[in-house]
């Protein structure tokens, strides 16, 4: 709209008139002056209403205002440092587009399937807008640090005639009368355009039937996939860290209002540089079998009992001060607070649980068998970056991975465990590169060859060693913002037991 100025932009515009557009977010009256918070989009502005400046009509109409209803306004901004984003407006008219009224989410207490049925409304609230915001850099430094390394990007199918991965989380699709499938895994498409652009990349949505409802799992999810000719698994690792450094740095630059509402962990994601750590499989499961492990393991059941208890007295604190005679906007804030803890201790119920669960399936981890989720998280809680495991048994992993020709019981693979307990975001791999031992390896996970004719095939013209991984966008920034499940890092998720729209 001509002569609309931008929450964002309100630095250069001090003691400037000004003309907002947006929709009222909260309100709060004392009488003579009202305070509305306007959010349009680039943020919220505090504006003040003087009864004595705008007159009667224009205050009664603005003191009744529905939440969420549209409106434009005009006024003077004024720095303060105590206003939400560091201006106000002083105002001095205002137009009302659409009334809205009764809207269901307001911003006192809310449960979380609440929030996920009213997913069409809920995105204008402060916490999905943050996450939005941060999903937005973090696909933009994906493409930024591509494009500025020389890859070249190649859109993948989405709908696929063979599995990228394993069988059992394949969506079948009805596709004229024959079996398709939601793609996967990019890789096997790109590794072709690999041998014609040398360094290439696919950025799309992928699709998984996974029976697994933990909150590191979607149906569909979005996945970076850069693959290269002429590397090795140094040189992968290499290229990993690198760019989920940058991707850290760059949300560090352009969210860190975002990252410090949403209570991310600041400090740790400038910590993100390289070199990550490098494990082995093997390395990895002595950690798991070790004795200090299972020291680690009880002395942080310890803590989260002392939290638990922490948090108990919190919640019966509030609820005392609930039940006395306080302010309405004292309430709400109560009630928003005890609602988090009430979550909170959820979690750490969970996690008391399943402690010792854990610790007896560290202890007992055979040589062998892929890492779990709690396997991962016991890893990367014991390191303050991210964590490269390499070399895992070729059993437990896909069968397009390069076996180790030193010990061909494992393969040259890695996964890149976030810290802090968050797991893994990426999978990777250098590719079976030679003709026979691929298709020996087709032949052994019993997939139906003619299917992986073409793959196979670009083995027989000029076979380059190549390698590449996949990093999940959703994983990613939910290690970023300390989301703790998945759904909340995508605008509309879908899971195993809920699509909501
Ligand atoms: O480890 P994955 O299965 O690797 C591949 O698909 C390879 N073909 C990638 C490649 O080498 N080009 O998946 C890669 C990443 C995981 O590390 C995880 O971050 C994410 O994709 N991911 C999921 N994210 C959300 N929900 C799910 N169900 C996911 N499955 C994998
Ligand atoms: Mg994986």
């Amino acid at each position: 709209m001509k002569g609309v100025t931008k929450v964002l932009q309100l630095k250069d515009f001090v003691n400037k008139q000004v003309t907002l557009a947006g929709w009222l977010y909260n309100s709060r009256s004392s009488g003579k002056l009202l305070f509305l918070i306007v959010r349009d989009g680039t943020g919220l502005c505090q504006c003040v209403v003087e009864k004595a400046k705008v007159g009667d009509e224009l205050f009664n109409k603005l003191e009744h205002l529905g939440q969420e209803s549209s409106l434009t306004i005009t006024g003077t901004v004024r720095a303060d440092e105590r206003s939400i984003g560091g201006y106000e407006l002083a105002v001095t008219d205002a137009n009302i587009i659409a009334e809205s009224s009764d809207y269901p989410i307001t911003p006192k207490e809310h449960g979380t399937d609440f929030l996920m049925s009213n997913r069409h409304l809920y995105l204008r609230s402060q916490k999905p807008w943050c996450v939005g915001r941060i999903r937005h850099t973090v696909i933009d430094a994906v493409r930024r640090f591509f494009n500025d390394n020389g890859f070249i990007l190649v859109d993948a199918p989405i709908l696929m005639s063979l599995a990228g991965e394993d069988m059992q989380s394949l969506f079948e699709v009805d596709y004229f009368g024959r079996p398709m499938y939601l793609t996967q895994t990019g890789q096997l498409h790109i590794e072709s355009a690999a041998m014609s652009f040398g360094k290439v990349y696919c950025f799309g949505p992928t699709f998984r039937a996974e029976k697994s409802k933990t909150r590191r799992h979607l149906t569909e999810f979005w996945m970076v996939e850069p693959e290269v000719a002429f590397i090795d698994l140094a040189g992968l690792l290499e290229l990993a860290e690198n760019f989920v450094s940058y991707i850290g740095k760059r949300v560090i630059e352009d969210n860190s209002k975002e990252l410090q509402n949403l209570g991310a962990d600041i400090e740790a994601i400038k910590n993100v540089t390289p070199p990550f750590y490098r494990l082995t499989y093997s390395e990895a499961v002595d950690i798991l079998k070790s004795e200090k492990t299972q020291t680690f393991l009880s002395q942080q059941l310890y803590g989260f009992k002392e939290q638990k208890e922490k948090i108990e007295k919190r919640i019966i604190e509030l609820e005392e001060q609930q039940k006395g005679k306080i302010e309405q906007w004292k309430k709400e804030k109560n009630a928003a607070e005890i609602i988090d803890l009430r979550s909170e201790l959820d979690d750490l119920n969970a996690k008391i649980e399943n402690n010792p669960k854990h610790a007896r399936l560290a202890a007992e981890f055979n040589w062998g068998k892929d890492l779990g989720g709690s396997d991962e998280t016991i890893i990367s809680q014991m390191h303050d970056k991210p964590v490269f495991v390499t070399h895992y048994p070729k059993q437990a992993k896909a069968f397009y991975m390069k076996t180790d020709r030193i010990n061909p019981k494992v393969v040259e693979n890695f996964d890149l465990l976030a810290p802090a307990g968050f797991g893994e975001i990426i999978g990777g791999s250098i590719r079976e590169d030679d003709y026979d031992m691929l298709l020996k390896r087709i032949e052994e996970e019993n997939l139906t060859v003619v299917n992986y004719q073409w793959y196979i095939d670009l083995r027989r013209y000029g076979s380059v060693p190549h390698g590449g991984f996949g990093l999940g966008i959703e994983r990613t920034i939910a290690w970023l913002t300390g989301e703790r499940h998945i759904r909340q890092c995508i605008p509309f998720p879908r899971t195993m037991d809920k699509v909501y729209m």
